[in-house]
């Protein structure tokens, strides 16, 4: 009975439910056109775990684009934009290729999530700091404070990752940011809490 339960009520979730999202390989939560699965350095534990010790810097992502890329997979754009790319999943949100700019950890197996953590929470902390289980460890350990546990995102992620152009996107019609524009636009801080 409770299998059955449990069955239909992830039958009957309606589609971008989340439910038990860490307990499903990324296969099972449906999303099509995988790669290989990646065994990333720590798990992922999802914007929310950033927010007791990074308040500013979480408040600072909410107010970006970044926030929001994975809802823009749900846009009629979408659709044309999955069109020129030549996709083969059966809508944009449900692709690996575009989850794997416009969402983060799309390729991380279900033991590499927490219960907090969401693919499709778009461009989140982790997608540029890495999975970060690891770091809140260390960060919960008591004093002294040992290292962070996270190296440096490399000075040209933006550009080597995600923001080149593409032939896809011509009808986004992105306009041209200097890297100063861009910076100024999602800088934040709060890395040296005393
Ligand atoms: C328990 C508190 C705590 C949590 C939770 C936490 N951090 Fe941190 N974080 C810190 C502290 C303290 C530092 C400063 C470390 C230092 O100065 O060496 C830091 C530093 C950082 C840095 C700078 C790293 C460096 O070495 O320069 C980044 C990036 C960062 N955190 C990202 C995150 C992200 C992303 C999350 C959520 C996924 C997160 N942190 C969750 C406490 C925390
Ligand atoms: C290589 C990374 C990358 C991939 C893969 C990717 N995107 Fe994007 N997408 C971006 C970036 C970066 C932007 C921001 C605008 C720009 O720079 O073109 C964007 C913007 C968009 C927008 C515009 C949102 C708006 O209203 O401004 C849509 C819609 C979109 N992408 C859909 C898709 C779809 C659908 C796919 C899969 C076929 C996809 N993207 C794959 C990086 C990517
Ligand atoms: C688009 C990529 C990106 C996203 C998303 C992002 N960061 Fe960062 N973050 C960076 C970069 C780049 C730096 C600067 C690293 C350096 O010092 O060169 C940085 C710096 C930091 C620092 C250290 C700041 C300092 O004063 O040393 C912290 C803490 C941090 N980020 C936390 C977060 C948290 C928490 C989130 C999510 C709420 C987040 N970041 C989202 C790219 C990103």
């Amino acid at each position: 009975m409770r299998h059955f339960l449990l069955i239909a009520l992830l039958l009957t979730a309606p589609a971008g439910a989340q439910l038990y999202e860490d307990q499903l390989e990324p296969a099972e939560l449906g999303i099509e056109e995988l790669g290989p699965l990646a065994t990333p350095p720590a798990v992922y534990v999802g914007n929310e775990a950033c927010r007791p010790c990074h308040e500013a810097a979480y408040q600072k992502w909410l107010g970006t684009k970044h926030a929001r890329t994975s809802v823009w997979l749900h846009t009629r754009m979408a659709l044309q934009v999955a069109a020129r790319h030549g996709i083969k999943a059966s809508s944009p949100d449900k692709s690996a290729v575009c989850l794997g700019c416009h969402g983060t950890g799309v390729d991380a197996p279900a033991a590499y999530r927490d219960p907090g953590f969401r693919i499709a929470e778009g461009v989140a902390c982790e997608k540029c700091h890495g999975p970060c289980g690891e770091h809140v460890r260390l960060m919960n350990l008591p004093p002294p404070r040992g290292p962070s546990g996270l190296s440096k995102p490399p000075q040209d992620l933006c550009y080597t990752s995600c923001h080149h152009p593409k032939e896809s996107h011509a009808v986004v019609g992105a306009k041209h940011l200097t890297h100063e524009q861009a910076w100024a636009k999602i800088e934040h801080k709060e890395g040296r809490i005393k």
